[in-house]
């Protein structure tokens, strides 16, 4: 069990498009997954790209029963996922604010699309396929992007709608570090 430390936007790491996993099952594989979930767990994120603790490899983690940064989100199931694939089931989108623990104490209003198929596999190598909406849809377009090399600022569409969590949301219980 490790915790390790997120970048912050500025670091390069986290623009950079990341490698698939070729090898499933494996002692580094899992050592990595564990190392995000317990990075995740300490720092209540709903989700964690391994860019984001500089390994630019095609694997994120998800999902959450209640989150003390998202009061109001509905649960998701928690999900390894690994060289995902996204198809957008409509070109409707939702706007919703959303926070990174790489941008952390901020949010902004992002657009997504809301409803949306994944593909992908677990660390066993075995079939994910889904298709999803609502918070679930827009945790997995967060995290698919840090694999692309994009932060959630540059979704943003309207810079008035981006501050800092304290100033937009104050003494709403929404915590953010
Ligand atoms: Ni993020």
């Amino acid at each position: 069990m490790a915790i390790r430390s997120v970048l912050k936007m500025g670091d390069p790491v986290l623009l950079q498009i990341a490698k698939p996993v070729e090898r499933f099952d494996t002692a580094e594989l899992h050592e990595l997954i564990q190392d995000m979930q317990d990075t995740m767990a300490y720092l209540n994120g709903a989700g964690l790209a391994a860019p984001q603790i500089g390994v630019s490899l095609q694997v994120v983690i998800f999902g959450f029963d209640q989150n003390p940064r998202y009061p109001r989100a509905e649960e998701v199931p928690f999900t390894v996922l690994i060289n995902p694939q996204l198809t957008p089931l409509s070109g409707d989108k939702e706007d919703d604010w959303e926070g990174c623990l790489s941008v952390p104490g901020m949010r902004g209003m992002v657009p997504r699309y809301s409803h949306l198929r994944y593909h992908g596999t677990d660390q066993y190598g075995k079939t994910i396929d889904r298709s999803v909406s609502g918070f679930h849809a827009r945790v997995v377009q967060h995290e698919c992007d840090h694999l692309q090399g994009i932060l959630y600022p540059m979704r943003i569409n309207d810079f008035r709608q981006f501050g800092f969590t304290d100033v937009l949301f104050p003494g709403q219980g929404v915590v953010d570090d």
